[in-house]
């Protein structure tokens, strides 16, 4: 009798999200200042830890087996992320007071700590990538792209862009709210994870193929990631989701918005099946990469 091996990604998910808390617990200060308790709360209140998983599947595809080389550049993301996550709640930027289902950080800890937690994590990550055991000019490499994703032309490009001047767009036509809403979701959420399965690659010494397919594969994922957010932002079970959703009390522009949910799932799936293209040749997780597609927009927070 044939037996069909059935990939279960819950348990795929649970088993490496479980590894990396591991981790982030031995990478994360342990001094009892305010700054390092905040560090603490955020990095720990949970969270998918897809980030680190995009790492580890990079590297993997690059060929490297022993992940303890780049242990510390596994969480640097995730430190990276959190602060971005701090920073974006914060009462000048999404006005949140819930995430990972715990009040956010200036709700727990004030402003000023919650700003320097996020600033903290930001500037450790970059010490974490300096810390991996691969050759130096390796790190320099990783070290590039990251800031590059991360910063004024990645990451945080796509932030100003979502939150400095929200509401002014929805007051524009429909073909530049589109464009617009296409910048801000490449840089406030693809960028990040292209930057995580580049960061894993470029560290095991990948061959430029190899950094191109996880280039394009992170892009379309990255994008139907947050058309989904978009989307859970107003339908999720808020519970499930452990955040509350503020998009429509900011005025923002979103895929909901501007496409409605149909054709937002629609386009999202449409991305998903263009990324699976592109790790089509992969020898090594080709069904990890397809099944964790799928839950870019499956997902149910
Ligand atoms: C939330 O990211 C921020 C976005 C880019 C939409 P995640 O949905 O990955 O958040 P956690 O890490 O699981 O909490
Ligand atoms: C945040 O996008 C993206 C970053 C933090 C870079 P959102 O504002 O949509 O994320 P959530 O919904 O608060 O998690
Ligand atoms: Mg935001
Ligand atoms: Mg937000
Ligand atoms: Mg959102």
């Amino acid at each position: 009798m044939n037996r069909i091996k059935i990939f279960n990604l819950k348990k795929y998910l649970n088993q490496k999200a479980k590894y990396v808390d591991g981790l982030l617990k031995k990478y994360l200060p342990k001094d009892k200042s305010v700054v390092s308790r905040a560090m603490n709360y955020s990095v720990l209140a949970g969270g998918k830890r897809l980030r680190p998983l995009f790492v580890m599947l990079g590297a993997e595809a690059a060929g490297l087996k022993d992940m303890k080389k780049i242990e510390p550049a596994i969480c640097a993301v995730e430190f990276l992320h959190t602060y971005s996550l701090i920073h974006d709640d914060l009462p000048a930027m999404d006005n949140d007071d819930l995430r990972r289902g715990k009040p956010t950080s200036h709700k727990k800890f004030g402003e000023s700590a919650a700003i320097l937690a996020g600033d903290a994590l930001l500037t450790e990550s970059f010490n974490l990538v300096a810390k991996c055991s691969v050759p130096p000019e390796r790190i320099v490499k990783a070290i590039k792209i990251f800031a590059d994703y991360s910063g004024y032309k990645g990451m945080i490009a796509g932030q100003a862009e979502d939150t400095i001047e929200a509401g002014k767009w929805n007051k524009q036509n429909v073909s530049f709210c589109k464009k617009k809403l296409e910048f801000i979701h490449i840089h406030k959420t693809s960028d990040l994870i292209k930057a995580s399965l580049k960061l894993g690659a470029v560290l095991a010494g990948a061959k430029e193929n190899v950094l191109n397919a996880l280039d394009k594969y992170g892009h379309n994922i990255g994008i139907a990631f947050q058309i989904a957010d978009d989307i859970l932002d107003v339908y999720a079970d808020k519970k499930l989701l452990g955040k509350n959703g503020s998009d429509a009390d900011n005025d923002k522009l979103t895929y909901l918005r501007l496409y409605g949910k149909e054709q937002s799932e629609t386009n999202a799936k449409k991305l998903i099946e263009e990324a699976k293209k592109s790790v089509a040749n992969f020898k090594t997780n080709k069904e990890i990469l397809n099944a964790l597609a799928d839950y870019m927009i499956t997902r149910k927070f």
